[in-house]
């Protein structure tokens, strides 16, 4: 008899790839993916620990399952995840219904876990083993899928910015091999997904043994992706500024395949601060590598993260963090309060008050929100190249992405998904740019 599986993803991208392996190392113990809690025989929650509150969101969760755990006391509650990493044994002290704790690299054991719990003891894996989960997950499965899918290339990050629990959680940083990564994208590929982004905690800092035995930099590693038939688009995040290689930057010139988009997190503008948080670029060398980036690929779209609030910020700093993102320009951009992780350096730093935290996120966010909507504003009247994904909200409506990442929606019944048309953008939205099919 099949078992049913929830499993419910926060945070990063990784950590949808991540669900998706999850899945299928299941579907091996014979599970299969339900959309509701209320149906499952297991639950999995894979959590992120960025964030204070991203991590308190679990217990809150937790808390919503209990009634299930009452009424089918068979049901398995899992925590999976960056949560599980930094937390281990606790949560099951705090949350006693757990059933299993499993890491991010230990998940190729679910099967063995979830037979544990099966048997009424309690799972906890958060080893970082030796051997490479990937080497161990069961073969992906050959069923039909969308047009766009992540791809895990490295893991890890090995440079310890004095907020971040991602070393602490996900471990030094790993890259796997390009001939795996090559298969796995031309599986992918068969399956009718048209569009690749290949993830990374520091994904820039990619350097997996190639086949002539040499570490390959992400630029070679996208090269030979470039190969690969039927795979149309190539997009990558997240990466560090000291890792923008110089093949990297080329690529973005001379890889047609390779999408005008990048997301290059900076975090602060004020080098005082930029030290403090352990970044090892300035303010300046950002700048300066924004205008190379741009001198290969005019066009690109740059997106960025911040954080304010971060301990000692004043108000002198805030404003360099202004004035950095008025001479860059965002395209898109992710903005956050400081908040202190337990374990981490920063932690132990005096804090800024938050309504002082509070009012610069707003003033931040105001700036950004001026940028993106400008950004979009300035794409009515262009043509862009579009791969249609998912029906839309009306009628007859159909949306994708165009290459900078902006969701295009069009009606027409010309359309398929897996799709890719050029269309000319006619109007900007809120969150959306609405086009119709240039004509040919
Ligand atoms: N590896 C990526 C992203 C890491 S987490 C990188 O280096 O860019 C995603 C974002 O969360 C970070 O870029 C940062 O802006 C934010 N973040 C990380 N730790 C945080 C903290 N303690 N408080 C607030 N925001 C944080
Ligand atoms: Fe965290 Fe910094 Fe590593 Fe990004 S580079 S994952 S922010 S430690
Ligand atoms: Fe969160 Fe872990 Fe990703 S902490 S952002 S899920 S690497």
């Amino acid at each position: 008899m099949t078992k049913k599986l929830f499993i419910k993803t926060y945070g990063c991208q990784m950590n949808v790839y991540d669900s998706e392996r999850m899945v299928e190392a299941l579907g091996g113990a014979g599970y299969e993916e339900v959309k509701t809690p209320d149906e499952a025989d297991m639950i999995l929650l894979n959590t992120c620990h960025i964030r204070e509150k991203a991590a308190e969101k679990v217990y809150s969760e937790l808390g919503r399952f209990k009634h299930l755990k009452t009424e089918k006391p068979d049901l398995k509650i899992g925590v999976a995840g960056c949560v599980a990493q930094a937390e281990g044994a606790e949560i099951i002290a705090r949350q006693p219904m757990v059933d299993l704790v499993v890491g991010p690299q230990s998940y190729h054991r679910l099967p063995e876990l979830e037979a544990k719990a099966g048997q009424g003891a309690k799972a906890l894996d958060t080893d970082f083993p030796e051997e490479d989960k990937f080497d161990h997950l069961a073969a992906r499965p050959k069923a039909k899928r969308g047009p766009t899918a992540f791809l895990t290339v490295q893991e890890g990050c090995d440079k310890f910015c004095a907020f971040c629990v991602v070393p602490y959680t996900r471990g030094a940083e790993v890259s796997r091999p390009v001939d795996r990564i090559v298969t796995e994208a031309r599986d992918l590929v068969e399956r009718g997904v048209r569009e690749i982004t290949l993830l990374g905690q520091n994904v820039n800092a990619y350097h997996g043994a190639g086949p002539d035995g040499e570490a390959w930099s992400l630029a070679r590693l996208i090269w030979a992706l470039d190969k690969v038939d039927g795979l149309e688009r190539i997009r990558f995040t997240t990466s560090h500024p000291n890792d923008m290689s110089d093949d990297l930057i080329a690529a973005h010139g001379e890889c047609a395949k390779l999408m005008p988009y990048l997301h290059l997190p900076v975090q602060a503008g004020s080098d005082r601060i930029l030290k403090r948080m352990n970044r090892s670029h300035t303010a300046e060398s950002y700048i300066r590598l924004i205008e190379r980036i741009r001198a290969a690929r005019p066009d690109i779209l740059i997106s960025g993260d911040f954080i304010v609030g971060f301990p000692e910020e004043t108000e002198d700093d805030f404003r360099d963090t202004l004035t950095l993102i008025e001479e860059v320009h965002y395209g898109t951009a992710y903005s956050f309060k400081y908040s202190a992780r337990p374990g981490t350096p920063a932690a132990e730093r005096a804090t800024v008050p938050a309504e002082v935290a509070d009012d610069r996120l707003q003033r931040l966010q105001a700036l950004l929100t001026r940028q993106q909507r400008a950004t979009q504003d300035a794409m009515v009247g262009r043509d862009v190249h579009v791969l249609f994904e998912r029906e839309g909200r009306n009628p007859g409506q159909i949306v994708g992405k165009s290459e900078y990442l902006h969701a295009v929606h069009v009606t027409s019944d010309r359309i398929a998904k897996g799709d890719i048309h050029r269309v000319r953008i006619v109007e900007s939205g809120a969150n959306s740019l609405g086009g119709i099919l240039a004509p040919s």
